[in-house]
């Protein structure tokens, strides 16, 4: 029952699908312009989930999903989905990161699914620190990053300023593809750095956003732009000059960046953009598993779960699981095996969900993301598999900035509560760390952005009626460390130690300025960093 539609998908036919996909997520900071960036990409393509897919906040947006009240009130999105299209020959699967101004582990996760990521950067901001710490994420996953400089069309800082910057901050050396003729916010028009060719982009008088597109031969932009023209060519020679031309091995293995410019909201560069995800960002490769054995792409089914979210659909309190598949076929139905508790799952409710649409899935490949409802045993970083067993390295967690400690408001809730943290817990919606000194009754909850904190006590509230107060702690840093760093800082201030569920303990401190004193007070104990945005074990 296991290997349904394994029989039917010809090995060549799984090979080929997976070879036409593009999963890839943006990183940016807020207001950077990821959800008109991804409306533009959407308009450009033909969206599979069609009818109404992209639509929403001031009618014009909603890419993501608005679940929960909280979110709806705030005009953010906790939550992230997939939308996937067809462009050109590919299949494109966008994965949304949650697009407020806060983290969470969700952001990370999702780009435990991706196989590149679009940098997106504002042109007048550059390099922000969101950006950075999710490209920390991806240079750790060696994931490929195409940059994108948005906004090219109000007036912004000069483009080789901005390599500059990506090249001294992070790094990552700038292959730009295409390159601005004008300046920032007098943009008329895109070269193609590798073949000189021109696109002259036009917006309408009287207000029109989207810029009209037409090829002009060099001569005749030359002639009408001089100044203009010379001064992007000794800038297109510089960079040929310093060795910025495109090289596949460097963008591959995370050394280096094709960058493209553009104005997501005038449609200026998007389609340029998309050809450049198309030829360039990796399909789905072999996925190792925790063995670091790779698992062929045309094996039996197996993925990953990366993200489950609840109470998507209120009417039904479901929880969905995201499923990335990273190798064989998915047709809905199969009856899969969960390798963390040997169980069947069954895929009957399988659906992709983009924004507040959903659709049914019928069959998908390497690199597509399935939603399965009904997934309360799974979570993120289980794996699923049929006939071939296989175990996929778990996510990484990581190390929490915001501390608060959890108590049940209601005396007579308190096995609501207890059920309520453990369930969050499981799904990773927060840490959740403990010592004896605090009891049980009190666990303290850690998280890498402090909205996680509201989405707990909202959903204990409406979930598992058990309302929560919460007490912020005064810590700001985390250290991985042990028994001996659990007995030395017994009598210190300002730093605790907490038991995280996975066994872990965690040194807690208030500053950067006392974990340092204190580490150097004790230079034989343990206490290993966690950077933002890496692995904590
Ligand atoms: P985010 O998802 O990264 O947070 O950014 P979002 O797309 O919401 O864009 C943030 C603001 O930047 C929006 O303006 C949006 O219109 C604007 N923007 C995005 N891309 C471009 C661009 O290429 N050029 C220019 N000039 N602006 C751009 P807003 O006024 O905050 O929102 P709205 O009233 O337009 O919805």
């Amino acid at each position: 029952m296991a290997q349904v539609g394994e029989s039917e998908a010809t090995a060549g036919g799984i090979l080929a699908e997976a070879k036409r996909r593009r999963s890839f997520a943006v990183i940016s900071h807020p207001d950077a312009g990821k959800s008109t960036l991804t409306e533009a990409l959407a308009l450009h393509a033909e969206v599979i989930d069609s009818a109404g897919a992209v639509h929403g906040k001031s009618g014009r947006r909603g890419v993501t999903s608005d679940w929960m009240e909280m979110e709806q009130q705030r005009g953010i999105s906790v939550s992230s989905a997939v939308l996937q299209f067809t462009y050109k020959d590919a299949v494109v699967n966008l994965l949304d990161t949650p697009g407020h101004g806060d983290f969470s582990e969700d952001t990370y996760r999702v780009l435990a699914a991706v196989d590149a990521a679009v940098m997106l950067l504002d042109a007048a901001k550059g390099l922000e620190p969101q950006t950075l710490k999710l490209f920390d994420v991806c240079r750790s996953r060696k994931i490929p990053v195409i940059t994108f400089v948005n906004k090219w069309d109000r007036p912004g800082r000069e483009p080789l300023e901005l390599l500059d910057e990506v090249e001294q901050t992070i790094g990552l050396r700038p292959m730009p593809v295409t390159w601005p003729l004008g300046v920032a916010g007098a943009l008329r028009g895109l070269i193609e750095v590798g073949t000189g060719e021109f696109t002259r982009f036009t917006r309408a008088a009287g207000g029109a956003t989207r810029a009209t597109a037409e090829p002009v031969a060099a001569d005749v932009i030359a002639a009408e732009e001089p100044e203009f023209w010379t001064t992007a060519q000794d800038e297109i020679a510089l960079l040929e000059e310093i060795g910025a031309q495109f090289d596949e091995k460097d963008f591959l293995s995370g050394r280096a960046t094709p960058v493209l410019f553009g104005a997501a909201l005038s449609n200026i560069g998007v389609a340029r953009l998309l050809d450049a995800l198309v030829e360039l960002a990796p399909p789905p490769a072999e996925r190792e598993d925790a063995e670091g054995r790779p698992r062929a792409l045309d094996a039996p089914l197996s993925g990953l779960i990366f993200k489950v979210q609840a109470g998507m659909d209120r009417a039904h309190r479901d929880r969905m699981a995201f499923l990335r598949i990273n190798s064989g076929r998915f047709e809905r139905g199969m009856v899969l095996t969960h390798a963390a508790t040997g169980k069947p799952f069954a895929t009957k409710y399988a659906q992709s969900v983009f924004g507040n649409q959903r659709t049914t899935v019928e069959e998908a490949y390497p690199g597509d993301v399935v939603g399965l409802v009904n997934a309360n045993a799974l979570r993120p970083g289980d794996t699923l598999y049929a006939a071939e067993p296989v175990q996929y390295p778990a996510i990484p967690s990581f190390a929490p900035e915001h501390f608060s400690v959890a108590r049940c408001k209601d005396a007579g809730k308190t096995k609501q509560f207890r059920r309520g943290i453990e369930q969050l817990d499981g799904e990773g919606v927060i840490q959740v760390l403990r010592s004896d000194r605090r009891g049980d009754q009190a666990p303290v909850l850690a998280a890498v952005g402090p909205l996680q904190f509201d989405v707990v006590a909202a959903r204990m509230a409406s979930e598992f009626s058990a309302p929560i107060t919460l007490e912020h702690l005064p810590y700001q840093i985390a250290r991985v460390t042990d028994e001996a760093g659990e007995e030395a800082l017994a009598r210190q201030s300002e730093c605790e130690v907490l038991t995280r569920s996975d066994g872990v303990k965690l040194a807690v401190f208030s500053n950067k300025w006392r974990m340092d004193v204190v580490i150097r007070k004790f230079p034989d104990v343990r206490f290993d960093p966690l950077l933002a945005g890496t692995v904590t074990d």
